[in-house]
């Protein structure tokens, strides 16, 4: 492991998107890593990686990921451990969808330690279980650059076309069923809800009103963000 001090000798800042499926976690992290250059990391996104190339952690994963279940921390934790070790992390992160479990918050602790880092800032998307499914069952992306998209919230602004980098073809998610997404919630309740609570004891927890539009949620972040990161607010 390598010391992640940035040039400027700065610690690398760390923030951690907590929320259940659908509260926008991705939508703002894609956000954030274009303002603050920051690195998303994506556990889900890691993971659905890890099924396509057909890795055993990915065939691990596959049957617990389609059934809407947490796969298991051991396999979690090594992937972002792998993740956080990558050169362009020493910029700083913003996990995302990590951690999910006590047992992941504890072992995040013990990797950022070993980096001289802590956790900045965890913000919690906070947002009514009722209006996930829809917001999930009409979410599609970019097939070519993995911009995502709304069937009512957020369509490209020509037809058919990526508003980023002009692709023509899109594609959903395999767990992106109402009875998957039903599922998805419930683990989140179960087990990643209590880490609003972990982060709250350490002081640093930050709540957002996620069901505000998309770009209000983006200001209300920025706020939380440029701080740790040091940026200037425009
Ligand atoms: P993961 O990929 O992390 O999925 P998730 O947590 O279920 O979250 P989503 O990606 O579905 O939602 P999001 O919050 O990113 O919302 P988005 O921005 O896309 O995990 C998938 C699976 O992998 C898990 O079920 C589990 O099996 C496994 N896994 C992953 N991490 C794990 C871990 N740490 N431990 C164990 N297992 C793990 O937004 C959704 C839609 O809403 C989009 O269309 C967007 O345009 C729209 N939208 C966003 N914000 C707004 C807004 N404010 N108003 C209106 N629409 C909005």
């Amino acid at each position: 492991m390598t010391d992640a001090t940035t040039a400027t000798g700065a610690t690398m800042p760390v923030l951690i998107l907590l929320g259940p499926p659908g509260a926008g976690k991705g939508t703002q992290a894609k956000k954030l890593e274009e303002q603050f250059g920051l690195i998303q990391l994506s556990t889900g996104d890691l993971l659905r990686d890890a099924v396509a190339r057909g890795t055993q952690a990915g065939k691990a994963a596959q049957e617990v990921m389609d059934r809407g279940g947490l796969v298991g921390d051991d396999i979690v934790i090594r992937i972002v451990a792998d993740r956080l070790d990558a050169p362009d992390c020493e910029q700083g992160v913003i996990l995302d969808g990590f951690p999910r479990t006590t047992a992941q918050a504890a072992a995040l602790e013990g990797l950022l330690a070993q980096k001289g880092a802590s956790v900045n800032a965890a913000i919690s998307l906070e947002v009514d279980d009722a209006a996930m499914v829809e917001r999930i069952s009409g979410r599609f992306t970019c097939a070519a650059c993995g911009e995502g998209y709304h069937d009512s919230f957020k369509q490209p602004q020509a037809q058919g076309v990526c508003d980023k980098c002009g692709g023509t073809e899109f594609k959903r998610r395999a767990d992106d069923t109402a009875e998957t997404v039903r599922s998805r919630l419930a683990a989140y309740h179960a087990d990643t809800a209590p880490l609003i609570d972990f982060y709250d004891a350490k002081g640093a927890l930050h709540r957002i009103d996620a069901m505000q539009p998309i770009a209000a949620v983006e200001r209300s972040l920025q706020a939380i963000v440029a701080p740790v990161t040091g940026a200037a607010l425009a």
